[in-house]
């Protein structure tokens, strides 16, 4: 059984997630999603916001399973038994610093490998930053996340009076 870890923070899901969770969800026998804590950005939703945006996407996915970590991700990984990162890739733009992560990794335990997966071209725009950033300025974020984390950045929106 070939398992993989698709790691990420998730702040919020995008459509381009979830075309990555798809299609690794055909290559492997089973994927785990996990929130993990991206020291360098200031979340906007708590990590159970996260897991649930996750939950209510992977309902479809018999093979997907979502969780949370707070901690290395080559610690996560070998508690879980995957020996393989997921990581998606949209751009050059992305790869710079996928690679310095992924060397790291190795480097703190050789026994995990990192894989990439270009993005969907049609995804290949959309990131997390770039959701709050449109939605924050009233901006129509339809068609880049999915349905049940559109309802969820509206709420926050009115909440915090888009402001964030
Ligand atoms: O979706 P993101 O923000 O690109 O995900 C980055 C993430 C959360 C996968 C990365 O920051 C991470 O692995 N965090 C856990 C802490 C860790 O292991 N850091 C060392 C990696 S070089």
């Amino acid at each position: 059984m070939v398992r993989a870890i698709y790691p990420g923070s998730f702040d919020p899901v995008t459509n381009g997630h979830l075309d990555i969770i798809d299609r690794a969800s055909k290559v492997f026998d089973y994927l785990l999603v996990s929130v993990l804590e991206n020291p360098r950005k200031d979340a906007l939703f708590s990590m159970e916001e996260r897991v649930y945006m996750l939950e209510s996407i992977i309902k479809p996915y018999d093979n997907v399973k979502v969780d949370f970590y707070q901690g290395l991700l080559v610690d996560y990984a070998q508690k879980n038994e995957i020996a393989i990162i997921i990581k998606g890739l949209r751009a050059i733009s992305d790869f710079e610093f996928e690679f310095q992560m992924a060397l790291t990794n190795r480097k703190l335990n050789c026994d995990v490998e990192t894989m990439f997966m270009m993005t969907n071209n049609k995804y290949s725009f959309i990131s997390s930053s770039i959701v709050k950033e449109v939605a924050s300025y009233g901006g129509d974020i339809k068609g880049l996340v999915p349905p049940q984390v559109y309802d969820m950045i509206m709420d926050k929106i009115t909440v915090y009076n888009r402001t964030f």
